[in-house]
């Protein structure tokens, strides 16, 4: 890439508190922001994507406590953990640190000092609940009493969940603490809070000459409203006990979580320099940095990051973020995750029973660059993700592939027959390109389903199977797949931000090196690939189920084995009990010369696999001892092919053959049953022989 174009960019994620696993919640945010990231990598810039665990406050003292363990070991625990999640999903962090560090205790207390000496902070008088037994003060949160406006009992100190009305613990009636269950005191203390007001004019500068991409326009509207409700000041101390930094200047007194968290963002990237030669921590910090700095947040936390933070790093002098990126909060199933109905999902038990792949992708599908909130409906992602990754995607390279790998060795033709539609392919890439710059990426996913709708079309017309069969198309065949399979190439370069995983099997299978953005722009021509594996399963809805019920006792062990769907309690929660049976009304009488007319026979299953793409069928190579046949069976849901090579079934031999969208079949085999896993196929006992008629 010329170094002109080649733009220095730094990317954050909100760094997740210390106390809590990961859940589908928080991957809406880390996925979103490794795609952005991927992709910008996948163009050639020079990126750095950091985020750490914000270690400090009182919710994980407490936590701590009620382990009976030091918060530093809590912390370590959970950095461990939430590492893990992370990279079983696939975030590319360059670095993850923690707010509980040296390098974040000397920003920190740098900055403070700055914004201090500016003049900037002041100390005042606050009143605050204080529990006597626990020897501390409590944060709203751990104040609960009757709501003083509507008397609700058992609300919070800072709002009511009845009646939305917001007041300060003190007014609530008959308060407790949280912690010990004793009535808290009202003790004063002496804090320091930061003048935000005086920031004001600078921050509506910030905004303004960001021309519009600082922040979302939902936010920019908010931020509105904030300014002319009045900035209030911002009090950023704590007494102790506390788990976090000491302030200097002020004996027994600790900055408020929010002070060192996002300061924790600069923290990380100061400790990835510090192990990186070269990496300079002003060229992205300095006034005068020429380099990108990124935020991505969910929108609960839009205040502390469009107004704490700018004015903190103004007040420090460094240079301000250049855009803050807010997305929406997941539901799942159309409400708020939870726990009761298993929808409040940790990102450990959804790995135990589905390929990361899978949310990404759906994911994507459902992320725009606005703050919307978006829906895990749990049926629409296994459907969207059957039909788009499987049935159409992967389903361009396996149709393509067995050509290529079984009657040409491997090798690609060195010519592409249809230049023109490659070119269409590649072209799109810009207008991809664009829309991953936007955070668009619904808008990516559709545009490359139009594309790989095309790509089948373009297979479908050309029918490889019905060339290979015929002696003057044959040569056809290597072109043909040649392209199908070039035009997924692209596809795939396009998906990668999103797909990782699977673009790592498809360089693999391509054996041409690393996919970046510009691979689209050569075919591969006249080189051996490797023999195609099976590169994306359908998601089993059977694993959905038992996620959502693994989910409802989040205590119990995860199972250890690689397979762990729990089929006995889920059929019985999707009540799939048997019902009494829906006899079939008889069909009207006929002779026996009718009968005859239709020829069973004797078959044995040589070989079955899965037809790619299709949802129902398996193909199954039968055996009819005087000759051999294909059929495509409707048995799918029943059967798992790899239990059917050798047994015997019944065949009707004289049905005429069927063309259907997958391939021709040649037969059809009897079965039983009403359909889905209720299927049956018929037996005959031992002794009769392939090819025997049955009358
Ligand atoms: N520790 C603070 C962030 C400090 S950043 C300097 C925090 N932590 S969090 O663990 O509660 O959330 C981390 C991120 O995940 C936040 O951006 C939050 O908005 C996001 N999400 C948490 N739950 C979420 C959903 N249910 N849906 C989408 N995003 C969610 O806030
Ligand atoms: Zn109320």
């Amino acid at each position: 890439m010329n170094p002109a174009q080649q733009r220095r960019i730094l990317v954050t994620s909100a760094l997740p508190y210390a106390n809590g696993p990961i859940h589908l919640g928080h991957l809406v945010e880390y996925i979103q922001t490794d795609i952005w990231v991927r992709f910008q990598r996948m163009r050639g810039h020079e990126v750095y994507y950091v985020c750490a665990d914000d270690a400090h406050g009182t919710p994980i003292m407490l936590r701590a406590d009620a382990e009976g363990i030091s918060p530093q070991a809590l912390i370590e625990r959970v950095g461990v953990e939430h590492q893990r999640d992370f990279a079983s999903f696939g975030v590319s962090f360059d670095n993850y640190y923690t707010t509980h560090c040296e390098e974040n205790r000397v920003l920190s207390e740098y900055i403070y000092s700055q914004v201090r000496d500016k003049g900037h902070t002041r100390t005042g008088k606050v009143a605050q609940a204080y529990d006597a037994v626990k020897g501390m003060f409590l944060p709203d949160r751990y104040v609960k009493g009757t709501c003083p406006i509507c008397k609700t009992p058992d609300q919070y100190g800072d709002a009511c969940e009845n009646c939305s009305g917001t007041y300060a613990p003190t007014d609530l009636i008959d308060p407790l603490s949280v912690v010990s269950g004793t009535p808290p005191e009202i003790r004063e203390s002496t804090n320091i809070f930061v003048k935000l007001g005086d920031f004001e004019p600078m921050l509506r500068a910030w905004v303004r000459d960001g021309g519009g991409a600082r922040v979302q326009p939902a936010i920019a509207n908010k931020l509105d409203e904030w300014f002319k409700a009045g900035l209030q000041d911002w009090d950023i101390s704590r007494d102790e006990p506390y788990f976090g930094f000491a302030i200097p200047d002020a004996p027994g007194k600790y900055f408020y979580v929010w002070v060192d968290a996002p300061i924790g963002y600069m923290a990380s990237f100061r400790n990835l320099c510090d192990r990186t030669a070269g990496l300079e921590f002003d060229d992205f910090w300095a006034v005068s940095s020429t380099a990108e700095v990124y935020h991505f947040i969910g929108k609960d936390i839009a205040y502390f990051h469009t107004l704490f933070w700018p004015a903190l790093l103004h007040g420090a002098g460094f240079r301000m973020p250049t855009a803050v990126n807010c997305h929406g909060f997941l539901t799942v199933d159309g409400t708020k995750m939870s726990k009761s109905r298993g929808t409040f999902i940790m990102a450990a038990t959804y790995k135990e029973y589905l390929e990361p792949e899978y949310l990404r992708y759906y994911f994507a599908y459902k992320l725009g660059n606005g703050i919307d909130d978006l829906d895990l409906n749990l049926d629409d992602f296994a459907a969207r993700v059957n039909s788009d990754l499987v049935g159409k995607l992967v389903n361009i390279a396996a149709r393509c592939d067995r050509f290529i790998s079984r009657a040409f060795d491997g090798r690609l033709a060195d010519s592409l027959p249809q230049p023109e539609l490659y070119q269409a392919f590649v072209d799109a890439g810009e207008e991809i390109a664009a829309l991953y710059e936007g955070r668009e990426f619904a808008k990516v996913c559709r545009r490359v389903m139009q594309l790989a709708d095309r790509a089948n079309q373009y297979i479908d017309e050309h029918k490889p199977w019905v060339m290979a069969k015929d002696a003057e198309q044959a040569a056809q065949v290597q072109p043909v797949c040649t392209l199908g399979l070039n035009l997924f190439r692209v596809l795939m370069v396009y998906l990668k931000p999103v797909l990782p995983a699977l673009a790592e099997r498809v360089e693999q299978f391509f054996a041409s090196g690393a996919l970046i953005w510009n691979s689209a722009h050569t075919p591969l021509l006249g080189c051996r690939i490797n023999r195609f594996e099976r590169l994306l399963n359908r998601i089993d809805k059977k694993a959905v189920a038992a996620m959502v019920q693994a989910s409802k006792e989040p205590e119990q062990p995860a199972p250890a084995a690689a397979e762990p769907v729990a089929d006995e309690p889920v059929a019985a929660e999707l009540g799939t009990a048997e019902p009494a049976p829906q006899w079939e009304p008889l069909q009207p009488t006929i002779g026996y010369d009718t009968f005859a007319k239709v020829d069973l026979r004797v078959a044995q299953v040589m070989a079955a696999h899965r037809v790619e793409g299709a949802d129902k069928l398996l193909s199954l190579k039968l055996d009819l001892g005087f000759e051999e046949r294909t059929v495509l069976a409707g048995i799918k849901s029943a059967y798992d092919p790899a239990t059917l090579s050798g047994r015997k079934v019944v065949v009707v031999a004289n049905l005429a053959a069927r063309k259907m969208r997958f391939g021709t079949s040649e037969g059809m085999v009897l079965a039983a049953g009403p359909g889905e896993a209720d299927i049956w196929l018929l037996d005959i006992d031992d002794g009769a022989v392939p090819g025997l008629r049955i009358r």
